[in-house]
């Protein structure tokens, strides 16, 4: 779990930083909701680590498990395209190594490369702690910005009575 956790924060990170998606048209209520919950994710990244660390923090254990995890993560990420692609009506397509590849040089998504290469290593360290990677106060700044909670913001301020407006007989 604890290395799973080093992929979604790095992920969130990604997400609420890349723009590619906005560029895309994507919903804009689906991209709120996935970026909410990439800043979630990195809110809650050092958490299983360092239950690990507490109760055996062995290196050889958690750098087995990322070597583990790190193809079953990519495997689990095809199969999920794979089976929301095919259950999707609106769209005929299959999923194909090449258009992963081709929406990474789009930024539309992290680049197969990135999460089997570049992002594995650096858990690897002996020092390594999440608190090292993505940015608590970047995922707080989004959560206080996100679309969703500007609107709910909004609409409490809306059901508030006003303050100025008096209807106490008197
Ligand atoms: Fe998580």
């Amino acid at each position: 779990m604890a290395a799973l956790e080093h992929f979604t924060a790095v992920l969130g990170q990604w997400v609420i930083q890349n723009r590619g998606l906005d560029y895309a048209g994507t919903d804009p209520v689906m991209l709120d909701l996935l970026r909410w919950h990439g800043a979630e994710e990195i809110e809650h990244r050092s958490l299983v680590f360092d239950v690990y660390q507490n109760i055996c923090g062995n290196y050889v254990i958690r750098a087995f498990s990322m070597l583990m995890t790190a193809p079953l993560f990519v495997s689990w990420w095809i199969a999920g395209a794979r089976y929301l692609m095919a259950n999707d009506p609106t769209i005929d397509a299959k999923w194909r190594w090449r258009d992963w590849l081709r929406a990474a040089r789009q930024y539309k998504l992290p680049g197969p490369w990135r999460i089997l290469v570049t992002v594995p290593p650096r858990y690897l360290r002996p020092s390594h702690h999440p608190s090292t990677e993505a940015s608590t106060q970047m995922a707080m700044d989004y959560l206080e910005h996100s679309p969703a909670a500007t609107a709910a913001r909004e609409k409490g301020a809306r059901a508030q009575p006003d303050p100025d407006d008096d209807h106490s007989p008197g």
